[in-house]
Order: C-alpha cells, then sequence, then structure tokens
C-alpha cells in the first residue's frame, strides 16, 4: 500500500520507519529538510510540498503539531487535501481537539476523502519499538482498512467511536499525564525541601501506589538533569489549552488544569518549551537550596 506521511518530528520519524519496517511504500514530507535521510535511504520518496506526498498515497497520514499547523497543511491554497485521490484516507495522528477533528472530517468528507482522527498514546521510545497505542474516530470500515498500519506502529489500537472521538479520549490522556506530572514535581520539591533525598523518594515513592508509573520513566531524566525532549514541554501546554477549550465547549469545569495549564506557560516563558515536559520539575525545583 502507498502511504504519503507528512511530518517528521519526534513522532512521525519513528513511526514512518516502522511502516517503511512493514513494507509500506512511503512518500514523504517535512517543512524542514533533511529529516528524511533514513527513511530515503530505506526507499521512501521525498517531495517538497505536503500536496505531493499526498497525490499517490491510498492513505495519507499526518503527525504535526497544532491544530493550526493541521489546517494549514491540509486546506491553505496549496494543502494537501485537494490532492489526495478520491475515496482516499486521511489519518491524522496529531493530538488535536475534538471539534477540530470533525471540522477536519467535514472538510475531507466534501471533497470525497475518508478521514480517521487517531492521536497517539506514547512518547518517543514506545514510537520507536512500535508501541504505541492509537486512540481512533472514524467510521468502522475505515479503521478496518488502516488496521495494518495501525499494527505496524502500536501494539494497541483503541476505535473510540466515531469522528473525534479519538481526539476526545486523547484529550482526557494528556490532562491526567500534564497533571500528574506537575503534582509529582511539587511532591518531590517538597520533600526535598524537608529534607528528604531525592534519590530516597523516587525508591520509596516506586513501591507506593500514589504515583502515576509513567513518572518512573522520567526518572534518568530527572536525575541527569538532562531534560532532551521526548515529549516536548510546549506541546503539552498546548494539549492542556485544548483539553479547556474542549471542556469550556461542553460547560465542564476544569479548575485545576487551567492553573497547570498556567504553569507550564509560564516554563515556556522561561525557556524550557522545547525540554521534555518533565522539566516542569526542574521549573518547580529552580532556587531550591538542597
Ligand atoms: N512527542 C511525544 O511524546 C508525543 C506523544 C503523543 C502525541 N504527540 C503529538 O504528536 C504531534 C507531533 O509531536 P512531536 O513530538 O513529533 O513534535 P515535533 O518533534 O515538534 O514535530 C512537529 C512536526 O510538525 C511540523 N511543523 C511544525 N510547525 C509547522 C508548520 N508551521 N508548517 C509545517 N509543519 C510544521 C514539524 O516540522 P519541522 O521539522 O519543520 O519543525 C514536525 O514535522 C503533536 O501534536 C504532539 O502533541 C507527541
Amino acid at each position: 500500500m502507498e502511504v504519503g506521511f507528512i511530518g517528521l518530528g519526534i513522532m512521525g520519524s519513528r513511526m514512518a520507519a516502522n511502516l517503511q519496517k512493514s513494507g509500506y511504500q512511503l512518500t514523504v514530507y517535512n517543512r524542514t529538510p533533511g529529516k528524511a535521510n533514513d527513511l530515503v535511504a530505506q526507499g521512501a520518496v521525498e517531495v517538497q510540498t505536503a500536496a505531493e506526498a499526498a497525490r499517490r498515497g491510498e492513505v495519507v497520514i499526518t503527525m504535526l503539531s497544532t491544530p493550526q499547523v493541521v489546517e494549514e497543511t491540509a486546506l491553505s491554497a496549496d494543502g494537501f487535501l485537494d490532492a489526495m485521490q478520491p475515496n482516499s484516507i486521511w489519518i491524522d495522528c496529531s493530538t488535536v481537539n475534538p471539534t477540530f477533528s470533525r471540522q477536519m472530517a467535514m472538510e475531507a468528507n466534501r471533497r470525497g476523502i475518508r478521514f480517521l482522527d487517531a492521536p497517539v498514546a506514547g512518547s518517543k521510545v514506545p514510537a520507536e519499538r512500535g508501541e504505541l497505542t492509537i486512540l481512533v474516530g472514524g467510521d468502522e470500515p475505515d479503521v478496518e482498512v488502516c488496521r495494518g498500519i495501525f499494527e505496524a506502529v502500536g501494539q494497541r489500537t483503541i476505535h473510540a467511536g466515531g469522528h473525534g472521538m479519538g481526539s476526545a479520549l486523547k484529550m482526557v490522556f494528556n490532562l491526567l499525564l500534564g497533571s500528574s506530572m506537575v503534582a509529582f514535581s511539587e511532591g518531590m520539591v517538597l520533600g526535598e525541601a524537608l529534607g528528604l533525598e531525592q534519590a530516597r523518594l523516587f525508591d520509596i515513592l516506586s513501591n507506593a501506589i500514589v504515583i502515576a508509573p509513567f513518572v518512573f520513566g522520567k526518572r534518568g531524566k530527572i536525575e541527569n538533569e538532562n531534560y532532551d525532549a521526548d515529549f516536548p514541554l510546549q506541546w503539552m501546554q498546548k494539549d492542556l489549552q485544548l483539553a479547556s477549550v474542549s471542556a469550556y465547549e461542553q460547560g465542564v469545569p476544569l479548575p485545576a488544569v487551567n492553573v497547570i495549564k498556567e504553569v507550564y506557560a509560564q516554563a515556556i516563558r522561561d525557556g524550557l518549551g522545547e525540554q521534555d515536559f518533565s522539566a516542569i520539575y526542574a521549573y518547580f525545583r529552580r532556587g531550591l537550596k538542597v
């Protein structure tokens, strides 16, 4: 099957590599050149525009940063949606809000294109290992056509419902991820200020049920004070903003999440946006005398 792949960042580059290993023929596009070199060495075709990447694919996958970038790449004058083959499928794996996914489904359907929102749970390492969880919204027959693709990049596919429901589920996942990281960081910083050692706290908490298990995957980054991004902090703030917008649309108050979102905003202002989101710990720890 020919697949057009648009967006070769931390996640997209690794997902594309796994599709290639599973035998999919890739035509790839990334705004900044140079990120497709490994894929090209393995037989992918790199093109200069998103529209060119979309032209030949039976399926087109986007893995882009924000709803604004997805919209511009799909719908601007030289966007890819008008270049797609009739009846082909656009899978948007970017993390966006459910209302936006439904808008993109409408835009696609108007052009005779099928659409799935399919954001992913799991970060850089699961992406590399093909161990993501794919959260899918859309029509069952389209999910079935794409099942092989999902199995190439992930170990679990959850069909959450119609258009937008994959993105709805993703809002819940990242709300928990972003909030848990902040709660953990505040707890650790208080513990350290009270005289408990960081390593000892980690050891004790790893046998307790009070923290989210993903936090232990961040231990190396925290202990080495090396926050190279698996999941950039700026996209966590974006995701909490999308959760906030979604809550507003539904009339649901999210008081804690809105405060936590602003903590990430402050960390971005302090220069941490491109670091891993676990750098929120370093943000809290600044100035702490231990
Ligand atoms: N990293 C994670 O752990 C993780 C996990 C689950 C979901 N996600 C979600 O997956 C998506 C991608 O995340 P990522 O971590 O791979 O981010 P990333 O490394 O920052 O990649 C972002 C991608 O979007 C492209 N892009 C950004 N602005 C653009 C523009 N104005 N025009 C065209 N292309 C543009 C980038 O192109 P350039 O190379 O030219 O900048 C790159 O291909 C995001 O929605 C994120 O929230 C990430």
